[in-house]
């Protein structure tokens, strides 16, 4: 199957962006880009330390810069951060590179999924339950403003990837 444009994951931390993106980039045989990881290569320092020394607002013009890197290459398959579709700028740029899906899972599954990790600052506190509640909250339209929407909460990565190729087959 030719699709051409990017195959770009967007969703909330813990939906499963990098894991199903690089299943899906294994089967589509396209390169995979972490837009996270591409922050990390622009700026030297891994994700804590970007917000902590300089806090989101320099984070979030990394992860504009490595959004419009990751997309001037060849096609690929993109896994973009949580919150890299706030802006509307970016949200517009994705959609006009190629076809955007929106991973969804509910607020107990992101829990299980990521746990503590360290490597999440805006997760590190007292309460990350009511820190995810709210940040879900309050991110619900950007995320809806894509029609993909695609719920993992009980469907393995690669069942995932296999409704993603068959949408991209019905196009
Ligand atoms: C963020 C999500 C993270 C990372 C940063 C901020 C967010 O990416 O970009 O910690 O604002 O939701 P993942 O969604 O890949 O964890």
């Amino acid at each position: 199957m030719e699709t051409h444009g990017h195959l770009i994951l967007v969703g909330f931390m813990g939906t499963g962006k990098s894991t199903v993106g690089r299943l899906l980039a294994q089967r589509m045989h396209r390169p995979f880009l972490d837009v996270d990881d591409v922050i990390i290569s622009l700026d030297g320092r891994p994700i804590p330390r970007i917000f902590s020394e300089d806090g989101e607002d320099r984070f979030r013009e990394l992860e504009r810069r490595a959004l419009v890197q990751s997309l001037s290459g060849a096609d690929s398959v993109i896994a973009c951060g949580g919150g890299a579709v706030l802006r509307p700028d970016n949200r517009h740029l994705l959609q006009a590179h190629g076809r955007v899906f929106c991973l969804t899972a509910s607020l107990d599954t992101i829990l299980t999924r990521i746990g503590q990790d360290p490597n999440r600052p805006l997760l590190a506190g007292a309460n990350p339950r009511s820190r995810v509640a709210a940040l879900l909250e309050e991110r619900q339209n950007a995320y809806q403003a894509f029609p993909d929407q695609i719920a993992t909460d009980l469907q393995s990565p690669a069942q995932i990837v296999d409704l993603i190729i068959k949408s991209l087959a019905r196009e």
